[in-house]
Formats: structure tokens, C-alpha cells, sequence
């Protein structure tokens, strides 16, 4: 049910391999969630083709967001804005997204906001969590970034630490990769994990030394490749489900110590994850017991909402729209857009 007064946010995220749309009212009710994945045509190649994906977008973008509107009974006359992602991302990918928003919106009279992908992430810690409000520190895990972030306001953050090479999701998937489980790798490896030894194989933990809270996860990642090239020339058999498993307890163990350490120094007494690697049901799991041990409220979204949708997209947008926030006629796709920046 809708009322006059709710603001409705249509949402459109498109910027890698999810055509998605969604409707949201009042911030935090997901009236709405359609997701269009590519993954199976991706999944021939080994990973994301962006040609193949900005031509995927164009032929299904329209439907998706006739079907976000059906699924959640509201007209698109009574939109009160359209909120899009317009980076970062993939550009070619994002400007679908974005060349549909506008001409939506200027179509219909309705006001445009552009959304930063990464700040949708985070966003999506507040449609299950109607009391969660910041400040709060939140760990967003991708395919694309690892960032480790002071939620001070709505819209306002501060960077601790981010990736000095391969984002988290990006080491899952190519470690996938190399032990033949193909594309999208986080969660074949979070799967096949489960029949593993994580303390198998000793995998390296990098510390940055001038950013203790900065990540690289590229040193690990040659480990593994290092690991199975000398089994290969020993003529030693691989146990792929130990590889899995050990790599990703290095992983789950960096993402966690970086996150522990930065609650504790800064004080903050909620921590959220977000992004496709937070999905991951070892890190969940062990996010959860530490900030038990430390007395932390933890705050994770549902598998469906970590992984790229447009609801996360429209709560952003939402808390955008309220601080007067609109994006003009000239918005474009800006695929290295920073947190923050506008
Ligand atoms: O947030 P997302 O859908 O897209 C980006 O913004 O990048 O994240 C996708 C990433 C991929 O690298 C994928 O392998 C990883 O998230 N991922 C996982 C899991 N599910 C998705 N990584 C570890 N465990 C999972 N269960
Ligand atoms: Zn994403």
C-alpha cells in the first residue's frame, strides 16, 4: 500500500553484470527487487565481458523496470524521483543505467539522482535493519573494492582503508579460476570450502605497513598460483577443497583483524559488511563471533541484497533525495567515481 505522501524511489543499477530495478518507499521498504543477472553468458568467457554486458543491459533494461514497477503496484507518474548508479563501474555498463534514468526522468518531470555504486553497498545494511543509523563502521567486500569505512552520516564517509591492488571478490574469483571452478569464484570457493581444511596450507596475510588498515590481496593471490604450479611440477595431487578453503581463511582472516583492530582504535560500538564477498558465509560467520566477543552490534544484509541490486541503490537515493540532493541533465557515467565525491 502507498499513501500521497510516501516517497517512492524507482532505482536503476546496471554499472557491471546485473540489470536490475527496484522501487522503494520511504528509504527503508523494498517494494520491489528485480535483478536480471548475466552471469550464465558471463560464465563462458571465465568472468565479465564488458561489451557483452552494456549490449545485455540494452535489451533488458526496459523490462526490468516495467516489471519493478508491476511487482510493486505503483504508476510511474506517482515516482516521487529516479535514483541511478552512475559509477563506479563499468562505463559502457553504467551509461545504459544512466542514459535510461534521464530520459525517464525528463520524460517524466521527475527528478534525477545519481548514486555513488559503493555508498549503495553500505545503503543496504538499512533495509533489514530499521533501527541501524549511522555512525557505524561498515567493511564493503566487492568484486570491484575492498573499503574499510567510518559511516560518520547519511551520505557522509570517511575512508580508513582500501586496496592497494586486487579487490577481495576479484582474489576469490581468480583463485576460482585457477583451480577450475570457473566464474563467479566467491561463492564456488565459500562452497567447496566446506569439505576443506582451512589450516591445510599456510597462505601469506599482508600487512601494509604505512596504512595498517589498507589491503592487498594480490600477494595471496600469487601464493596460491605459486602453490599449485609446484604441486603441478612435484606431480603431487591438488586437494582443491583444501586450497579453497585455506586461501579463503587467509582472506576472512585479513578482512577480520583489519576490521576488529579499526573498532576498536576508533570506539564504535556497530559494524556492518556489505558488497558480494559479504555474502560469503565463513566471513559472516566469523564476523559474527568476534563482534559477539567484543560486545559489537553486527549488521549484515540478506545474500540477495550484498550482491549488486537496485534496492540498496534506491535507499542511497532516498537519503540523497531528502538533503536535497539532485543531479542534473549533464550527468554521465564516471567509471573511477571516489566515495564521497560528487
Ligand atoms: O558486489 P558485487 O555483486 O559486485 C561488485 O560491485 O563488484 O560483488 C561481486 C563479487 C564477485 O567477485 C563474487 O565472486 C563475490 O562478490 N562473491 C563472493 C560470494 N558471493 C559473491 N565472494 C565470496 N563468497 C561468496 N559467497
Ligand atoms: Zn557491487
Amino acid at each position: 500500500m502507498t499513501a500521497m505522501n510516501d516517497i517512492l524511489i524507482l532505482a536503476i543499477e546496471s554499472s557491471c553484470d546485473e540489470t536490475a530495478a527496484s522501487v522503494v518507499k520511504n528509504g527503508r521498504e523494498v517494494l520491489s527487487n528485480i535483478i536480471s543477472s548475466q552471469i550464465d553468458i558471463h560464465t563462458l568467457y571465465g568472468g565479465v565481458v564488458p561489451e557483452i554486458a552494456s549490449r545485455k543491459h540494452i535489451e533488458r533494461i526496459n523490462r526490468v523496470v516495467t516489471a519493478a514497477l508491476e511487482e510493486a503496484h505503483v504508476k510511474k507518474e506517482d515516482l516521487t524521483a529516479i535514483a541511478v548508479t552512475y559509477g563506479p563501474g563499468l562505463v559502457g555498463a553504467l551509461l545504459v543505467g544512466v542514459s535510461f534514468a534521464k530520459a525517464y526522468a525528463w520524460a517524466l518531470k521527475k527528478p534525477l539522482i545519481g548514486v555513488h555504486h559503493i555508498e549503495g553497498h553500505i545503503c543496504a545494511n538499512y533495509i533489514e535493519n530499521k533501527e541501524l543509523e549511522p555512525p557505524f563502521m561498515c567493511l564493503v567486500v566487492s568484486g570491484g573494492h575492498s573499503h574499510l569505512v567510518k559511516v560518520v552520516d547519511y551520505g557522509e564517509y570517511e575512508i580508513l582503508g582500501r586496496t592497494r591492488d586486487d579487490a577481495a571478490g576479484e582474489a576469490f574469483d581468480k583463485v576460482a579460476r585457477a583451480i577450475g571452478l570457473g566464474y563467479p569464484g566467491g561463492p564456488k570457493i565459500d562452497k567447496v570450502s566446506c569439505e576443506g581444511d582451512p589450516a591445510a596450507i599456510e597462505f601469506p596475510r599482508a600487512k601494509i605497513v604505512d596504512n595498517e588498515y589498507d589491503f592487498s590481496f594480490s600477494g595471496l593471490k600469487s601464493a596460491v598460483l605459486n602453490y599449485l604450479n609446484s604441486m603441478e611440477m612435484k606431480g603431487e595431487p591438488i586437494v582443491r577443497e583444501d586450497v579453497a578453503a585455506s586461501f579463503q581463511q587467509a582472506v576472512v582472516d585479513v578482512l577480520v583483524g583489519h576490521s576488529m583492530a579499526a573498532l576498536e582504535e576508533y570506539g564504535f560500538k556497530k559494524f556492518a559488511i556489505a558488497g558480494g564477498v559479504a555474502s560469503n558465509s565463513h566471513l559472516r560467520k566469523a564476523m559474527e563471533e568476534e563482534c559477539a566477543e567484543r560486545q559489537i552490534e553486527f549488521y549484515r544484509p540478506s545474500p540477495i541484497f550484498c550482491t549488486d541490486n537496485a534496492a540498496m541503490i534506491g535507499v542511497a537515493g532516498y537519503y540523497e533525495y531528502i538533503k536535497g540532493v539532485r543531479t542534473d541533465w549533464t550527468c554521465n557515467a564516471v567509471p573511477n567515481l571516489k566515495l564521497g565525491e560528487r
